[in-house]
């Protein structure tokens, strides 16, 4: 199979080299994919937003699946431009896209399909949590425990325009949880967790997620399975009542409350850095499940995964989440790969023959091991190998699992 990946970040680098390892895959291009891709596969120099230039690259390589990462093309609708034309897509319709596109959209589908989610509030006051309505690469939303925080939230969200949501401020863990999904059907796959924050001790603002592992302690299969009947495959059947069939990678991110699991959002597309951690554990052939997937049909499709944990360190720009660094130099990542580590593109360029930076979050190094607390040791020791100017982390990635905290789905 002939498979053209669209995208250029850490996730797509990580589906990259899972799909390079599928029996089913013979080759990989990407558009525009990134250094690290570009070890793996063609790259073109046709950015994801560009539908019909995505679409003119897949009929000229003669691709027989296309699959999308990020969220922007999708909502805008590159899956309809290509299905249009006859082309499998992984990855979901605009109609389908639009719960992550907007918030209130997908609070509208959760009410119908009866799935537990936070409340939508009628009045802003702290403590809660305020959404912009459309996509904001993780900066829409802002927790509001005080009048202070608040009025700031305000400010920003009217700086961002569009609609907004008011939701109840819940407590507990947060879960990632991945379902690869053909319209009708949906397959888990190992329970993350992400570290949205941009400081330690979970401080600072929110970011696209500074690191990640995978599986999460204390949850069975059962109970993974559980969530995916009660969340994943009631909006499936929800949107498939109004005719836009989901098809592609549904995450809930879920807080584990005292009342039980609730939705905090849904994307439609797999969680960066998640996925360099999720990727990573999985076994089986993933050409062969996204294909199946974007044909409508996932029986018969298993993917294991095995008894061992990943560790995901993000190395981001001194000012990320604000602002990124270009130009500067990245040594060290054939040394953090020799430690056996993976180490993940996320926003980095060539110039010439050198690595240099480009954007917000770099790097991912993911650390495997038999344990999270072996795995967490390999990622950071690799990502110790690895430097540019005002490179920063964080140092508590999987710390409290590695310490031997679990996590239940009604603590
Ligand atoms: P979202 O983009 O909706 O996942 O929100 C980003 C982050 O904001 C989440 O990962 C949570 O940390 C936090 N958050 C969102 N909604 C809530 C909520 N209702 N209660 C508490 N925290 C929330
Ligand atoms: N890591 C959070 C996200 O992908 O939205």
């Amino acid at each position: 199979m002939r498979v053209l990946l669209v995208g250029s970040g850490g996730r797509e680098h990580a589906l990259a080299w899972k799909l390079t390892q599928a029996p089913s895959v013979s080759d990989l291009h990407a558009a525009p994919g990134n250094p690290g891709i570009a070890r793996l596969g063609d790259c073109h120099p046709i950015r994801a937003e560009d539908a019909e230039g995505v679409l003119a690259l897949a009929h000229s390589l003669g691709v027989d699946l296309v699959v999308v990462g990020p969220e922007g093309p999708l909502v805008a609708g590159i899956a309809d431009v290509l299905r249009h034309a006859g082309i499998a897509v992984f990855g979901p319709s605009a109609a389908a896209a639009k719960i992550e596109g907007s918030k209130a959209f997908a609070k509208a589908v959760m009410r119908a399909a009866g799935v537990p989610t936070a409340a939508q509030l009628a009045i802003a006051r702290p403590p809660c949590v305020l959404k912009a309505d459309g996509l904001a690469s993780g900066k829409g939303v802002f927790v509001c425990r005080t009048q202070p925080e608040l009025d700031r939230a305000l400010a920003a969200v009217s700086a961002i325009g569009g609609g907004l949501v008011v939701e109840e401020l819940l407590e507990g863990s947060e879960l990632s949880l991945f379902a690869i999904c053909s319209g009708g059907d949906a397959l888990a796959l190992a329970p993350a967790q992400d570290y949205k924050r941009a400081f330690d001790g979970d401080e600072g603002p929110n970011t696209g997620g500074m690191g990640a592992y995978a599986p999460v302690p204390g949850l069975s299969e059962r109970e993974i399975e559980e969530l995916v009947a009660t969340i994943h495959r009631p909006v499936l059947a929800e949107l498939g009542r109004r005719d836009s069939p989901f098809v592609g990678l549904l995450y809930a991110g879920l807080m584990l409350t005292e009342d039980g699991p609730r939705v905090l959002e849904f994307n439609c597309r797999f969680g960066d850095p998640e996925s360099q951690s999720v990727l990573a554990l999985l076994e089986g052939d993933l050409g062969e499940a996204l294909a199946a997937a974007a044909g409508g049909e996932l029986g018969g499709v298993s993917l294991v995964t095995g008894s061992a944990a990943a560790v995901t360190v993000v190395l981001a720009a001194a000012g990320y989440p604000a602002e990124g660094n270009r130009g500067s130099t990245i040594t060290g990542v054939s040394e953090a790969e020799q430690d056996g580590a993976l180490v993940f593109h996320a926003g980095t360029a060539l110039h010439g023959e050198r690595l240099v930076t480009n954007g917000g979050r770099i790097v991912g190094v993911t650390g495997l091991g038999e344990s999270i607390g072996s795995a967490r040791e390999a990622a950071y020791r690799a990502a110790d190998r690895i430097a540019f100017e005002g490179m920063r982390r964080r140092e508590d990635i999987a710390l409290a699992a590695a310490a031997g905290q679990t996590y239940a789905l009604r603590p």
